[in-house]
């Protein structure tokens, strides 16, 4: 059975916010959105950017890319079409949030066919 480690209570979270928290040594993301508590690894798959929360995306800091916060698909370029971030097993029991020592690794093409945005901007 994997480990749990405590990241935060649910009250400590608004819906739309995150939360940093650090996963093996790792910057990780926590998000609420749509009363549904999700974690990501905090590195976009373009070029490594830190993410947070805009207007219920996951938004890359450093180019902006744009990604959904229930699957971690990316939603626009520059990501790539069908990349996606590492998720985080949650495991939420009462209102305490604690990740589990596992990551879901999401197939190459899991995000195909997910709604995708394509920017006139080459980077
Ligand atoms: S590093 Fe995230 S879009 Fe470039």
């Amino acid at each position: 059975m994997a480990q749990k480690y405590f990241i935060c209570n649910t009250s400590d979270l608004e819906e739309g916010q995150e939360r940093k928290f650090k996963y093996k040594g790792r910057n990780a993301i926590l998000v609420k959105h749509d009363g549904v508590f999700k974690a990501f690894i905090d590195h976009c798959p373009h070029a490594g950017g830190a993410l947070e929360m805009s207007e219920g995306k996951l938004k890359c800091l450093t180019h902006c890319a744009l990604f959904d916060p229930d699957t971690g698909c990316a939603e626009s370029t520059p990501a790539q079409e069908g990349s996606s971030l590492m998720e985080i097993k949650l495991d939420i029991e009462g209102d305490k949030i604690s990740y589990l020592n596992t990551i879901v690794f999401k197939s190459r093409n899991a995000c195909e066919g997910h709604e995708f945005k394509r920017a006139n901007v080459l980077l």
